[in-house]
Formats: structure tokens, sequence, C-alpha cells
């Protein structure tokens, strides 16, 4: 999507339809004011309250707009940028209906809404630029047309926005959708990459799409394939690729700022392409969600991306472990004991907590040989996160009340929530082993406590370190007026608004 940002007079622009927002509190004169001046209908304003995510679309028949349907947005009473993200969906949802293919957006109040709700002017923008691009976002490459000819013929599309500022604000508009569509875009490719189905990638797939993201964008991509995963021992990956015809990749994305970072973070993401269960496996009922096991891996790949787009000041160092978890006369079998990277050892009681054995060896790689001033984990870990937590907040764990903090905030920023649970000891004995330094699954309760309690064992102590638990949050099972079903690529914002919180 083309975004262009201008400050000609509202009449001046022609478009296929005009946006024009109103915050609930002063509905009555700011909006009297706005449509004298465009020669609007008021009696619009009979069914339109403005309440945030509320829209309106009126035609203008006496006005002298280069526009004939305009749509009226509400922000409601305002706080944060959440109303903007509702709004960005509202429109693309509205857009789509009329099959509108160019917008005109009236951002030149921006500043105003600032004050009001406590966001900066570049920081609205640019979230509304985002879900602009989140709300046309669809998956449809693989509809051939041949049986229901309209899915052949592509809906017209979204192709350009353009935003009205004024001399204060244009700037602040510039830059905000700016990194607004990139990161869009960014988080798009991380919905494609969950959508793609077990048969359409493999852990190969995860490695070339990591390469061909490096190249286009500037940044170091590291393929390791299996005789290097064998090399390094990485029981923990090759363990679980052990019941795959296919064979396990390790991707390091290393985007490593022009004249040198100060600062390393580095972002481990599970990558299982497809997950099974294994020996241990799964019920069938739902099984096919299990696509979606590598959201973590797209998040970071994403994120990595959106990192070296953005030219952020610091190093930021992807790793993606990446293999599918599948059953076979060759699989791992429950009870059988591995030798992870680290050296530590690890009793297999259940094959589908795999999502912790090849993020250990991630771990401890990262750790050792890139020596990080943070790392953060992103998988989809645990059913138990879901139980604990539902579908649109992650869960969260951090040996640092910092880093914690740090993401919490920038979740509640993009509306990518984390909760932080406990990292008690208490909890280690539920993975003890009477044969293995530690057990891979933690028995009844707080599943998703334990599943940390493992990783942390493979973090060393002193390096600070959080793990982003997205079980729930990474794939909507059906669609809803926010989003269409599958892939959320719920992660990216979450990832890069906190590198952004970073201090140099
Ligand atoms: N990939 C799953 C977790 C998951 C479940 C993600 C539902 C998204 C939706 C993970 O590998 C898994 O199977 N975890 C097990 C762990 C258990 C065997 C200790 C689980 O949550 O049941
Ligand atoms: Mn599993
Ligand atoms: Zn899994």
């Amino acid at each position: 999507m083309e975004f262009k940002v201008t400050k000609s007079s509202l009449k001046n622009i022609k478009a296929d339809m005009l946006v024009l927002f109103f915050g609930a509190r002063g509905l009555k004169k700011e909006s009297v004011q706005q449509f004298d001046a465009l020669k609007l209908e008021k009696s619009a304003l009979k069914d339109f309250a403005a309440a945030d995510g509320e829209s309106l679309l009126i035609y203008n028949g006496a006005s002298r707009l280069g526009v004939q349907r305009v749509l009226l947005v509400g922000l409601g009473d305002m706080g944060g940028a959440e109303p903007f993200r509702k709004a960005g969906h509202a429109i693309a949802r509205e857009a789509r209906k009329v099959k509108a293919k160019k917008i005109a957006i009236d951002a030149s109040g921006i500043a105003e809404w600032s004050l009001r709700c406590g966001v900066s002017p570049e920081r609205l923008a640019e979230a509304l630029a985002l879900s602009l691009v989140q709300g046309t976002y669809r998956f449809d490459r693989f509809m051939s047309g041949k049986l229901d000819k309209k899915k052949k013929d592509k809906p017209v599309e979204l192709v350009q926005c353009i935003f009205r500022g004024n001399a204060g604000s244009v700037k602040d508009i510039e830059n905000g959708v700016l990194s607004g569509g990139l990161i869009g875009d960014s988080q798009s490719l991380s919905r494609d990459l969950v959508n793609l189905p077990g048969n359409q990638l493999n852990a190969r797939d995860i490695a070339r799409y990591a390469r061909e993201s490096g190249e286009r964008y500037g940044y170091e991509v590291t393929v390791m394939e299996k005789d290097e995963i064998e090399r390094l021992k990485m029981g923990g990956l090759l363990a679980v690729n052990k019941g795959s015809t296919e064979p396990p990749t390790f991707s390091i994305l290393d985007y490593n700022p022009a004249g040198g970072a100060k600062k390393t973070v580095a972002l481990v993401g599970k990558g299982v392409t497809f997950d099974s269960g294994g020996i241990s496996i799964k019920p069938s009922n739902g099984m096919d969600e299990m696509k979606s096991d590598m959201a973590g891996a797209a998040a970071v790949l994403a994120t990595v991306e959106a990192a070296a787009r953005l030219e952020l000041p610091f190093r930021v160092v992807g790793f993606i472990p990446s293999t599918d978890n599948m059953p076979d006369g060759s699989a791992q079998k429950p009870g059988d004991v591995i030798t992870t990277y680290s050296g530590i050892t690890v009793e297999v009681g259940n094959t589908d907590a795999e999502g912790r054995l090849i993020l250990a060896d991630a771990l401890t790689y990262a750790v050792q040989e890139y020596k990080p001033d943070v790392i953060i984990d992103m998988a989809t870990l645990t059913g138990a996160c879901i139980v604990a937590l539902g579908y649109s907040v992650a869960g969260m764990f951090s040996n640092d009340d910092k880093l914690a903090s740090s993401l919490f905030t920038a979740g509640e920023q993009c509306g990518e929530k984390v909760w932080r649970l406990p990292l008690w000891d208490e909890y280690d004995e539920q993975i003890t082993s009477e044969v293995a330094d530690v057990h891979n699954t933690g028995g009844k309760g707080a599943g998703t406590i334990t599943a940390a309690k493992f990783l942390e064992k493979f973090v060393d102590g002193h390096t600070c370190w959080a793990h982003v638990d997205i079980a729930g949050p990474s794939f909507a099972a059906s669609k809803s007026p926010q989003r269409s079903q599958g892939g959320t690529g719920f992660g990216v914002s979450l990832l890069v608004n906190y590198l952004r919180s970073l201090v140099y």
C-alpha cells in the first residue's frame, strides 16, 4: 500500500473515499464546523456517536469535494493509540466494502489528538498506517478460482492512502506512516509464514525466507544445515528432528548497524513448522492449527527485518531453530535421554514438549557465541498459557525486572499485551528427573511456568533474559472484524517497540 502525505486542502484531493475523524466528547461542535465547511448533510450526525471503532459512510450530494463518499470514524473518548488502531481496521473494512482503491484521510488534527491521548503524533500516525496495512491483509495465494469464479477475481484492493496534514503535523505524519507501513509489511510477512501449511513451509523454507529478507534489506544471514548442527552437537534440535523426513535448519539473522552498536539484543524464535506431537501424538481435533507452531520464528524474522529497515542503532540477532515434530520409526521416544548443546541432559518424558528442546540449544548457542546484553525468546510453547491468559495476551517471564517492565510497557503501547508470570524456585521440583539433569515436562499444574523454568536452565544467570509464550495470540482460529482467520503477526510490534525503547 502506498502512503502519501499532503498539505493541500481537502477540496483539492481526489479519492474514492474521504475519512474524517471525530472524538466523542466534542462531537457536536467539531462536526458542525467540519460539516459546514465541507457542505455535508448534517442529518448524518443523528446516527453517529463517534465511539471508538464506530464508522458511518455518507454520500455528499451538494458539497464540492473531490470525493463522493465520506467516512466518519469515531475515536471515542481517547486513551492511548488503541482508537487509531481500531480506526485503521474500520477504514480498511469500509474501503473494501465500497471497493475504494484510493482514499484520503484527514489527519490534520493529529497534534490536537496527541495532546488529548498522551501519545506522540508520529506514533498515532504509525498506529493508523500499521492497522491499515493489517486491515487489508489477505492470505489468498492458494485460491485458484477453479470452483468459484468469485475467488479468482481478486477483490478491488486499497492501494493508496493520502494523509492530509497541516504545516505543524506534516513531518510527524510522514515519519509515522513510513514506520507504520514498514512494520506493517514485516508483520504481513510473519502472518504469511504462519499461514503457510506444513507441506508448503519446512525448515529449509524458513531459512530461505530469512536469506531472502537479509539480501533484500542488507543484513547477514547464516544458515546451519543438518551436518553443521550435528557437528555442534545440538542434541535438542536433532532429537525433535529424528522422526522427520526433512532436515532441520538453524538460521542466524544478524543486523549490525553501520558504525557499530553499543548493545546486542538476541531474539530466539521457535520454528516448529508442524507439531504433530511426535510419538506422544496430539489428538486429531485442531491438529491442523499446529502449522502455526513456528509463529515465534516468524515474529523474530520479521522483527530483524523491521529493525534493519528502521536502521535501529542496536545490533539485533535472530536465532531460528527449525524442524517439524513427527512420529516415525526413527522418532525420539518418550523416556529417551538426550544431551543438549549445553551438555545438560534431558529426560524426554513427552515428545510433544518439543519446543523447549530446540529452544534450549538455540538459547545456549546465542548466549555463548554472541554474549548479548539482552536475550528474548518467543514461542508458541504451551497450551497451558492459553488456559491461563486466553487468546489475546501473551505470557511473559524474565529474570530481570527492568526488562520485564520494558516489555510490559511496549506491549501496552502497541496493543500486543504481555503479562508476567513467576519464575519461582518452587516450580523446579516439577521438572526434576531421576535419570537426567532435567525433565522436559512438569507434570500436573503450571505448565507454562514449568516450561519457562526449563528454558531458564539454558541461559546463563548473568544475561538479561525474557521468554514470551505466544501460544494464544499468534493464531486466530476464526475471523473477526479486526482480523482474518489464521496467523496474526503477534509479537512483531511488541519486539520492535521494545527495541525502540532501549536507550543507546
Ligand atoms: N506447540 C504446542 C503448544 C501449543 C498448543 C501452541 C496450542 C499453540 C496452541 C507445544 O509444543 C505443546 O505441545 N505443548 C504441550 C506441552 C506438554 C506436553 C507438556 C502442551 O501445551 O500440551
Ligand atoms: Mn508440542
Ligand atoms: Zn509445539
